[in-house]
């Protein structure tokens, strides 16, 4: 009988299975009812009583290699069918890229950054809007040359809905919402019936900024653009104000900064001039004030307005507005990294 056991566990070691049902199959074999393995425990019976101590201990020997012999033949086989073999989990991974922030998004994050840094925060409105907030509470005359069809977008006539000009129309919503103090910043995408060139577009984007409270004075907005111009382009920028015109503000101004291209002196960039243009200001009408529910005789405030387009062709040097919505990746390559 012990010739029989080893020449059992000779086999079973050499055993191989490359599938699970080959591993099924020798476990019938060996181990099931009518195995061979169950076989020779049956004759243990007539084993004579000196050698069962013995051959009990080789035939239980014999079962346990069997049974850890044949589970791992089936595990291995088994792994094997799940399509992992061959996949090396401690390679480097291949380099993942990373996309890029437009151009105009880094620019109105930054923006809205410097502003945060004085006490604004966002507000936001829609780009579909009516005619009061884009026009009527704002002070437009009935007969305002951009009401007309060739700069506003309508929708729909009487009541009109429209595409909003600019995002001066943030101001009067959030003016009627609540009373002073506010102190808000308004970026969004504005609409206007232009052909498409490399120096006009049908839409562009803004950013408003608005503060009414007490005591608000011309000082205090002077002071905030000189601020806003030196964070955005250096802290030897300087700024100018020249008298200007919008029916919503009162006195208006428009602002520009030395050129930082000639440092002052006059180059093409800024025709000469030595400075470039950036946005409009003023001083809050009361008329506007009022149309929003706003007591302008507690109250004044400022208001003014860039366009987030022309901001980043001064810090980007961007020659075709075009460039900015056509998503041509070679050109979008050239920003930041998102983070
Ligand atoms: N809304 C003006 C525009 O689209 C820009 C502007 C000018 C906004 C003066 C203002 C402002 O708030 O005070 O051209």
């Amino acid at each position: 009988m012990i010739e029989k056991i080893n020449a059992l566990k000779a086999e079973i070691e050499s055993a191989t299975a490359s599938t699970a049902a080959e591993a099924e199959a020798l476990r019938i074999r060996y181990l099931s009812k009518k195995g061979e393995i169950s076989l020779l425990m049956n004759d243990f019976r007539t084993v004579p009583a000196e050698m069962k101590r013995a051959i009990g201990q080789a035939l239980n020997e014999l079962k346990n290699l069997a049974t850890d012999k044949i589970n791992s033949l089936k595990e291995a086989a088994e792994s094997k069918s799940t399509g992992c073999e061959g996949i090396d989990l401690s390679r480097t991974a291949a380099p993942w890229k990373i996309g890029t922030r437009h151009p105009l998004s880094l620019v109105r994050e930054e923006i809205i950054d410097i502003f945060r840094r004085l006490g604004f925060t966002v507000a936001e409105g829609p780009e579909v809007e009516d005619d009061w907030h884009v026009f009527s509470s704002l002070n437009f005359a009935a007969d305002h040359p951009a009401r007309d069809m060739q700069d506003t977008f309508f929708i729909k006539r009487e009541p009109d809905v429209l595409l909003r000009t600019h995002t001066s129309s943030v101001q009067s919503r959030v003016m009627e919402a609540g009373q002073p103090p506010i102190r808000i910043i308004c970026p969004g995408r504005v609409y206007r019936n232009e052909a498409i060139s490399a120096r006009a577009h049908c839409f562009f984007h803004q950013v408003e900024a608005l503060y009414v409270d007490k005591n608000v004075t011309f000082a205090d907005l002077r002071q905030t653009l000189l601020y806003f111009a030196q964070e955005m382009f250096g802290k030897d920028t300087k700024i100018r104000l020249r008298p200007s015109y919008f029916p919503f503000t009162e006195p208006s101004a428009e602002m520009d900064i030395s050129c930082d291209l000639c440092g002052g002196k006059g180059c093409g960039f800024c025709k000469h001039t030595g400075w470039v243009e950036i946005l409009g200001c003023g001083m809050v009408d009361p008329n506007v004030l009022e149309a929003c529910g706003i007591d302008s005789k507690v109250y004044s405030g400022f208001a003014l307005g860039m366009g987030i387009e022309r901001i980043t062709n001064l810090k980007y040097r961007v020659s075709d507005l075009r460039l900015f919505s056509e998503n041509d990746v070679r050109f979008l390559e050239e920003f930041e990294s998102a983070r």
